[in-house]
Order: C-alpha cells, then sequence, then structure tokens
C-alpha cells in the first residue's frame, strides 16, 4: 500500500518551471510531518518520486526517508537513494524491506498520473491551495474517480494564502471498472 501527497492550486497545479509555484511553510512542514512520523523508532518511511521533481529538491536526498527515484534512464545517485525504472518494481522492492513503516508518492505529475489508478493506492493527501499560481504541471483530472472524502481541515491562512488540508480515498468509477 501506499499513500499519495500533494499540494494544488485551485486549478490542479502542482508546479510551474520545474519548481514549486508557492511558498507556503505550513505546508511544507506538514509534508515533513506526513512523510517522517513513524509509529516506532526503528522504522522509516519510502518516498517515491519521478526524476524532474528529484531533479528538483534544492536539498537531496529529503532526510530521514528512504528516497526513491523512478527514472527509464540511468541515474547517478550518490547518497542512498535508490533508482527504479518503473513504479511496481520500487513497490516491490519496498515491500520487503522490514524498516519501511507508510510510502508516499510525493510526485511529481507524470508520477501521480501512475498512481491514482493504482490498486494499492490506499489514501491521498491533498493540500488545496485557493489561488491561481500559472502552472505548467498538474495534478490528475479525477473525474473519473469515485472519491470518498475522509478529512477537510478548516480552511487555512498563510502569507495571504488561503489552503485547506484533505484526505480522502479514490476508486475508478463503476462505469469505467465495468467498461474495462
Ligand atoms: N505541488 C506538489 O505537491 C508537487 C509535488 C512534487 C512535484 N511537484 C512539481 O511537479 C513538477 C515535476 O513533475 P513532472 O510531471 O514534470 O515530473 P515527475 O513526475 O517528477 O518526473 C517525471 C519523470 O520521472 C520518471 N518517471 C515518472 N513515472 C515513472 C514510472 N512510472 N516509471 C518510470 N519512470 C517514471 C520519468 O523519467 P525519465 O524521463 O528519466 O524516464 C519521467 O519523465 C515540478 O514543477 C515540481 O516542482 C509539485
Amino acid at each position: 500500500m501506499f499513500d499519495i501527497i500533494v499540494a494544488t492550486d485551485q486549478n490542479n497545479g502542482i508546479g510551474k518551471d520545474n519548481s514549486m509555484p508557492w511558498q507556503l511553510k505550513s505546508d511544507l512542514k506538514y509534508f515533513f510531518k506526513m512523510t517522517t512520523q513513524v509509529s516506532n523508532p526503528a522504522y522509516q518511511n519510502a518516498i517515491i518520486m519521478g526524476r524532474n521533481t528529484y531533479n528538483s529538491l534544492p536539498v537531496k536526498p529529503l532526510s530521514k526517508r528512504l528516497n526513491i527515484v523512478l527514472s527509464r534512464q540511468d541515474m547517478d545517485l550518490t547518497n542512498g537513494e535508490l533508482a527504479f525504472n518503473s513504479f511496481d518494481e520500487a513497490l516491490n522492492y519496498v515491500e520487503k524491506l522490514d524498516y519501511i513503516e507508510n510510502t508516499w508518492v510525493i510526485g511529481g505529475g507524470v508520477l501521480y498520473a501512475t498512481a491514482v489508478q493504482h490498486q494499492k493506492l490506499r489514501y491521498v493527501y491533498h493540500t488545496k491551495i485557493m489561488a491561481d499560481f500559472n502552472c505548467d504541471t498538474f495534478f490528475p483530472d479525477l473525474s473519473n474517480f469515485v472519491k470518498n472524502d475522509l478529512v477537510n481541515s478548516e480552511i487555512l491562512e498563510e502569507n495571504n494564502l488561503r489552503f485547506q488540508y484533505t484526505k480522502y480515498s479514490l476508486n475508478l468509477s463503476p462505469k469505467l471498472t465495468l467498461a474495462k
């Protein structure tokens, strides 16, 4: 099983020019907390990301987590990150590690498009930012899914930006499942 964590603007935008278009310290703290917290200190979480997201990180690897990068090209990773050329291969590998508690898909757009359709997806942790950042990269359109809302926080505000933490699960709509 794995979870997705994402922050989007009001048009489902997630990035621009291979970086994050907004600065929201509370959301960065939330991302850190969610992706690092474990119930047993002997455990760690794994984070899986696409090559562009990895390249966009100002500091790499992200601390206190097993960093996994997906690419169909050879990657020169020297700081303990692992590279795989398919999402399933990465998931299968992580499932066999006895010290991993949770697995998070942290982006970007290409990887999210695969992850939302995957049968091992458990929850989506989605920070909704109520503004338009003229993004060039997007979280997938979920109109073909049945979305089960589990948590919607109150609306919060930082630097004049309003945002909300949400958590939901997804199922392919019955119509599409039958058509498969
Ligand atoms: N708002 C947020 O929460 C958030 C989170 C993360 C990232 N972002 C933003 O998203 C943007 C980057 O997203 P992106 O869509 O351009 O790229 P991405 O998904 O980060 O990376 C795409 C690349 O990763 C590899 N890849 C992805 N899925 C794969 C798979 N299933 N199997 C094998 N390789 C796979 C491929 O690399 P190769 O081409 O090498 O084969 C692909 O070209 C940036 O702007 C970043 O700041 C935003």
